[in-house]
């Protein structure tokens, strides 16, 4: 049994991984979380209170992350700025939390000497072509597209050098596009399914051809524990399922799973320096630490999750007026 200090864990991923980490381990987890716009205290709701503690602060306050590590086993790193389309409207909290927040951690877990996992994207490795045969790997070079990227790929960075310089016991992991129960309607799958179910028509941005490789957040969960308990001192792993789709074959999933026609949707603006497609080749975790993705069928992991939508109104309505404002905004 661990104690776990998991940052982030109010938002999508963070929140999951406790779900995941209680339901499967003995490991006692506290959550660090700030309560930003995309952290929710009621995806935590229900925990069992001698395995879970919660903790409201900013990673970027060193005195209260020094007394947290000081207390904990290992530390899991999610908290993040993590929408692409925000780092485009104000880029000035994506370096605070993604590149000073991811700092003040490393130089806690260097002080106190914790095992440190950080939690990053494929984004760092920028986009690829629709008619490339080639997929992201641990060798692809960073080339990061956005402010959001490239503060993930900075932080990546300092957690190598730290790895380096100062014997930091970190790993870091590098995962595509997840899906799944919890996620912050500005996202792509719960925004258009929330939009159907409150009468407003679903927005695709450009063309729809963008491909992402999509994910189940359980499979990341396990892959991050998988990495935890077997991973190597210094390595990086990709995490990917084989999911790779173009955002109109996602949008026609959601829209059958909701019961309404497949072109029931409009096209937007188009994102600035927009992505073109994520494709991860993660054979190393695979084979080196025998993690498989359990969630095989996206087409009932999207029926699942529109499910979730459907009985979690109250989860989600609060925040939909507010994110639908500032996308019209930006046009899309
Ligand atoms: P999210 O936006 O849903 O959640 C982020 C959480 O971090 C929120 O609870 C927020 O309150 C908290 N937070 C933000 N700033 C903070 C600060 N300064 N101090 C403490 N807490 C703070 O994000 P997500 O989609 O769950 O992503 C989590 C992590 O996973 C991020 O590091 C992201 O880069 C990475 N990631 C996400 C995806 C994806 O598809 N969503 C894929 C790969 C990697
Ligand atoms: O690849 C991992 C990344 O995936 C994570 O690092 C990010 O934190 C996470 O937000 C996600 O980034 P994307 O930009 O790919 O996700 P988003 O859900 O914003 O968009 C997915 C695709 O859908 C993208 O091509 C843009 C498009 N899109 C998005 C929205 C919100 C639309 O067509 N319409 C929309 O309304």
């Amino acid at each position: 049994m661990s104690r776990m200090l998991v940052t982030g864990g109010a938002g999508f991923i963070g929140s999951n991984f406790v779900h995941y980490i209680l339901e499967n381990t003995d490991h006692h987890v506290t959550v660090l979380d700030k309560l930003t716009y995309a952290g929710n205290r009621a995806s935590l709701d229900g925990l069992d209170a001698a395995r879970f503690s919660f903790v409201r602060g900013d990673i970027t306050d060193a005195s209260a992350v020094d007394a947290l590590v000081a207390g904990t086993d290992i530390v899991v790193h999610y908290a993040a700025e993590s929408h692409n389309d925000n780092s485009l409207d104000d880029p000035r909290p994506f370096l605070d939390t993604n590149i000073v927040g991811t700092y003040i951690l490393l130089e806690a877990v260097r002080r106190h000497q914790k095992r440190f996992h950080h939690v990053s994207t494929d984004e760092v490795y920028g986009d690829l072509e629709l008619d490339d045969p080639s997929r992201f790997t641990e060798q692809t070079p960073y080339n990061p597209s956005s402010p959001y990227s490239s503060t993930k790929a900075g932080s990546d960075l300092l957690v190598r050098a730290w790895v380096r310089s100062f014997g930091v016991q970190a790993t870091i992991s590098n995962c595509s596009n997840n899906y799944g129960p919890r996620q912050h309607v500005e996202k792509f799958i719960p925004r258009q399914i929330t939009n159907v179910l409150t009468g407003e028509r679903p927005k695709l941005y450009g063309d729809g051809l963008n491909v992402r490789d999509w994910i189940h957040a359980a499979d990341h969960s396990a892959a991050v524990l998988t990495i935890l308990e077997r991973g190597h001192i210094g390595e990086t792993y990709l995490i990917g399922a084989d999911g790779e789709k173009n955002n109109r074959e996602v949008m026609e999933l959601i829209l059958t799973a909701l019961g309404q026609p497949t072109d029931a949707y409009d096209h937007v603006a188009e994102r600035p320096g927009h992505d073109v497609r994520y494709a991860i080749d993660s054979t190393k975790l695979r084979t080196e630490l025998g993690w498989m993705p359990q969630f095989s069928n996206f087409e009932v992991g999207i029926e699942a999750t529109v499910q979730w939508y459907r009985d979690n109104e109250d989860w989600w309505q609060p925040q939909k007026a507010a994110t639908e404002a500032r996308y019209l905004s930006q046009a899309r």
